[in-house]
């Protein structure tokens, strides 16, 4: 059995939700005509390029080509599956969905989460329960008032204390109803060695649930109450648990991240909950981890940039480096807060106050600074290291997407090197043309699907492209699907859409002077090879709904989209000829560099 909520249903939610009020809670809009604008919340922008329909309900980025309607902007923007997408929205709408079966093996998964996420649940009451009520709490109390909480602090995060016994936790959860397999994947309990029962991953530890963005608990971490090792201990990785997806405090961060349009990252528990408690709520912390690139698309999801705040020592220069490296695959600006060597967040605030962290957070500086400044400094011994450091330096800067900003990077690193800077442009140039490496040192964890939800049907797959950009695609589907577009676009002249020869023919096709909207099926199949019809057919059975109405806005955006992915393509068109014509010795330095500035 595939799908789980009929399709009725899934069209129901669909007309119930306003597309709107949903877009709003993420993004701030603006009216402009029939159509609400705003800054994508997919992409970092500056000018907005994301557009809301309401009639049509349906959502559309002229910048990075998302688009589509309440449920897979919902999917996009919490990390949701499908089914999931549809059950919140139903839920808000007030419609009760009567699902499907699912599979047996897809049932079995679907229940062991539920488990999972109660026995979590148990784990946590329990844990909290100790710590607030219990006369044997008395220790983890003290221990959080030594570290200036007290049980607010407690209570909104829900802390909780784990006794110092071998099976507290084990015999609640039984007690309870609990299954010890699921206690045992979840790493809450262990199996003995020598066999005969369970005992107690953590115990005589102060205790922070892990929350996901539905609020749902799905791991712990454990700090011992006085100098004993290991200082903490994190739940395991498990079917509802990946740490490298999680973030600790996002749950409660997320409303403010989204306002302030800013992240302050953290690496420890409890800095967390000390610049949240400060005044600074956007703060969210990695559990024991470092930043992957699913962090980095989680974050981008809420905020415009990162402020990187890790211990002020070699380990954490490695780390900050590492989240510079994800953050920038990902386009997301990063800063670093700077301070005192010894630090960290929690001790800071506790002695010097919010409002001296408020001013090292203005002091915050590209974290790209930082970088070329540690590079060199490494790099003081020769030539060749200093050569080397700038090759390093001049890869970083290359992931930079913004030129003006990567000329500025260039102009410093020629004035802190001493090298010619019209080298170091050379040398970028160069760069630019060879396939994305990064150095040994700073390589970030390899990207791991975002939703391994295997035994939910996602949306369907977009088919290959034929070469031709989104906002070309975008332009043949209003010639496809309607009527003033077609007119608007054959008056203006097919050179002002197109610039990829495919999308070329495939425009000229539907707009000759025979070319009546019912023959366009017969005319593709007859005209184009089937390699090109196969690719607009697909573009045929979108819903028309979606290129209704607002077409000169739709048109205008797409345009403008379309000039920015003919200017990247010519640079990336010369790049490769200067390129070829050095190799073949066509061109001294002085010709090349003058060619490449023309570029600019
Ligand atoms: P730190 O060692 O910097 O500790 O670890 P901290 O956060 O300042 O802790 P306090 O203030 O002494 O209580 C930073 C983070 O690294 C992870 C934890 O997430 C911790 O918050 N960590 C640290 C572990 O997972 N295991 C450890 O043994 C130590
Ligand atoms: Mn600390």
């Amino acid at each position: 059995m595939t799908g789980q909520i009929g399709e009725s249903k899934i069209n129901e939610v669909r007309e119930r939700t306003d597309i709107i009020e949903l877009v709003s809670q993420y993004v701030t809009l603006k009216r402009s005509g029939a159509n609400h604008t705003g800054l994508c919340p997919f992409h970092s922008e500056k000018s907005p390029s994301f557009s809301v329909h309401a009639g049509r309900q349906f959502y559309h980025c002229f910048g990075c080509g998302v688009g589509g309607d309440v449920f897979s902007f919902l999917m996009k923007i919490e990390g949701l599956a499908f089914p999931d997408a549809v059950r919140r929205l139903a839920e808000r709408a007030g419609i009760e969905l009567e699902e499907r079966q699912l599979s047996p093996q897809e049932e079995r998964r679907r229940q062991q989460r539920e488990r999972l996420y109660r026995v979590n649940e148990l784990a946590a009451d329990y844990f909290h329960q100790t710590l607030m009520e219990q006369p044997v709490g008395e220790v983890g109390r003290q221990y959080l008032k030594q570290r200036g909480y007290g049980r607010k602090a407690a209570g909104e995060y829900r802390l909780g204390y784990a006794l110092e016994e071998w099976e507290a936790l084990g015999r609640t959860l039984q007690q309870q109803g609990a299954n010890v397999e699921d206690a045992r994947t979840l790493g809450l309990i262990r199996p003995r060695e020598q066999g005969g029962g369970d005992y107690d991953l953590f115990r005589g530890r102060l205790m922070f649930p892990i929350y996901d963005l539905s609020g749902r608990v799905v791991a712990f971490g454990g700090r011992v109450l006085g100098d004993g090792k290991p200082k903490y201990i994190n739940s395991p990785e498990s079917p509802i648990y990946h740490k490298g997806r999680v973030l600790f405090g996002l749950y409660q961060a997320r409303q403010a991240m989204r306002q302030s349009g800013e992240v302050i990252l953290v690496e420890g528990y409890f800095d967390q909950l000390a610049l949240y408690r400060a005044g600074f709520p956007q703060v969210v912390a990695t559990c024991g981890t470092a930043l992957t690139g699913e962090h980095a698309r989680l974050l981008k999801r809420y905020v415009q940039r990162v402020l990187l705040l890790f211990d002020q020592d070699a380990a954490g220069r490695q780390a900050t480096f590492k989240a510079m490296v994800a953050l920038q695959e990902e386009g997301v600006p990063a800063q670093v807060i700077e301070l005192p060597s010894g630090e960290d967040p929690d001790s800071f605030v506790q002695s010097q106050g919010a409002e001296a962290f408020k001013l090292r957070l203005q002091q915050a500086r590209p974290v790209m600074d930082l970088f070329m400044e540690d590079v060199l400094a490494g790099a003081d011994g020769g030539i060749e290291q200093k050569v080397q450091a700038a090759k390093v330096v001049i890869e970083r800067v290359a992931g930079l997407t913004n030129s003006m900003e990567q000329d500025l990077y260039l102009k410093d690193l020629a004035r802190r090197s001493g090298i010619d800077l019209e080298l170091l442009k050379q040398t970028l140039a160069e760069t630019l043309q060879q396939p994305v490496q990064q150095p040994d040192d700073y390589r970030g964890t390899p990207p791991e699907p975002f939703f391994p939800q295997p035994d939910f049907p996602g949306p369907p797959v977009a088919p290959l492209k034929p070469g031709w950009s989104r906002p070309e695609e975008m332009v043949l589907c209003l010639l496809l699907h309607n009527e003033d577009a077609r007119q608007q676009i054959s008056a203006a002249g097919l050179q002002d859409y197109f610039f990829t020869p495919a999308a070329f023919k495939v425009a000229e096709l539907l707009l000759r002077e025979t070319a009546a909207p019912e023959t366009f099926k017969d005319l593709i199949v007859a005209k184009l090879d089937p390699d090109l019809s196969g690719l607009v057919i697909p573009l045929m059975h979108k819903d028309p709904e979606q290129f209704a109405g607002e077409v000169e806005a739709l048109l205008r955006g797409c345009k403008a989209s379309l000039q920015r992915e003919l200017k990247k393509k010519q640079r990336e068109e010369t790049l490769n000829k200067i390129r070829q014509a050095e190799q073949a010795g066509h061109l001294g330095p002085e010709d090349l560099v003058g060619q490449f500035k023309n570029l600019k």
